[in-house]
C-alpha cells in the first residue's frame, strides 16, 4: 500500500467518483479508518472542541494539535493525513503560513495542511503550494470567523452566492488541492463544483460536492446534545461506552468482576 495523493483526488472527480473522508485525532480511530478506506483524514482545529473540551476552535494551538497529527500518521498506512492550520496561525501573511505548515509536515509528519478562508488568503495557498505543501482550503463558513460571521450560519444565501464562488475560485487558481464548503446553501456548492477543477468535500453543503467529511464523533454517535442538522449519525457509540461504562462499574462493585479468569 502506499499514501493516497492529491492528484489521485482530482482523478476520482474526473471520474464522478464521491469520497469520504473524517476527521481523527488519535491512533485507534486512524487506524479503524485507514483500514475502513477513508482515504483522507483531517486532523481537525474541531480538536480544540471534541479534544480539549472548548467551546469554539479558536483557543487550540499548533503545540496541541502537533501531537495528534504525529499519531494520525503513525497509526495509518494508506490515509492522506491534512493538519489544520489553527486560528492565529496563518492569518498574518504568507511568512508565518510557511513557518506553521513547516512545522505540520516536518514535525508532525502531515501530508497536506488545511487552512481557513478564500481570496483574502489565497497568498498563503499560493506560497505553499510553491514550497511544495499541498493546501487545503475552507470556504463558506469557517468556524474561525464565527466572531464576525455572527455565529454558526449558512453562507452564500442569495446575492452572497457569488462570493463563495469567488472565494473557492480563487483559493483553487492560488493552488489548493481540495475545497471544505462549508453551509453553503446546496445549488451554491453544486454550482462551484462544476466551475472548479479540484474536489469540493461538503459538510453541510448538500449532495453534489466530489466528497463529504464530517467530524467522526457526530458521525458515530459519540458526542451527544445539540447537533448541526448536517450530521448524520451512523452508530451510538455514546450509548455503547455508557452501557459498557455501567457493566464495568456494577460488576466491580458486586465483586462480579474480576473472576478467577481475569487474575494470576
Ligand atoms: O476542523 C474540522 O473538523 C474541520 C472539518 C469539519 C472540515 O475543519
Ligand atoms: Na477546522
Amino acid at each position: 500500500t502506499r499514501r493516497v495523493r492529491a492528484r489521485e483526488l482530482t482523478l476520482a472527480k474526473e471520474r464522478g467518483e464521491k469520497w469520504p473522508m473524517l476527521t481523527s485525532y488519535d491512533q485507534y480511530t486512524a487506524a479503524l479508518f485507514d483500514q475502513a478506506g477513508i482515504p483522507v483524514l483531517l486532523v481537525g482545529d474541531s480538536a480544540a472542541n471534541n479534544v480539549y473540551g472548548h467551546e469554539t476552535t479558536l483557543p487550540v494551538t499548533v503545540d496541541e494539535l502537533m501531537p495528534l497529527v504525529r499519531a494520525v500518521v503513525r497509526a495509518t498506512k494508506r490515509a492522506l493525513v491534512v493538519a489544520d492550520m489553527p486560528f492565529g496561525s496563518y492569518e498574518e501573511g504568507p511568512t508565518q503560513a510557511l513557518r506553521t505548515a513547516v512545522r505540520f509536515m516536518k514535525e508532525g509528519g502531515a501530508h497536506a495542511v488545511k487552512l481557513e478562508g478564500g481570496r483574502t488568503v489565497a497568498p498563503q495557498i499560493e506560497a505553499l503550494t510553491n514550497a511544495g505543501i499541498p493546501v487545503m482550503a475552507h470556504v463558506g463558513f469557517t468556524p474561525q470567523r464565527e466572531h464576525t460571521l455572527g455565529g454558526y450560519r449558512v453562507q452564500g444565501r442569495g446575492d452572497q452566492g457569488d462570493e463563495v464562488l469567488a472565494d473557492a475560485v480563487a483559493v483553487a487558481e492560488a493552488g489548493a488541492i481540495a475545497v471544505v464548503l462549508e453551509m453553503v446553501p446546496s445549488d451554491v456548492a453544486k454550482k462551484v463544483t462544476t466551475e472548479i477543477a479540484v474536489p469540493t468535500i461538503g459538510i453541510g453543503a448538500g449532495p453534489d460536492t466530489d466528497a463529504q467529511v464530517l467530524v467522526w464523533q457526530d458521525m458515530a454517535g459519540l458526542r451527544t446534545g445539540h447537533m448541526p442538522r448536517f450530521v448524520k449519525r451512523y452508530a451510538d457509540l455514546a450509548g455503547a461506552l455508557t452501557d459498557a461504562t455501567k457493566a464495568f462499574a456494577e460488576e466491580v462493585r458486586s465483586g462480579a468482576f474480576p473472576t478467577g479468569d481475569h487474575s494470576f
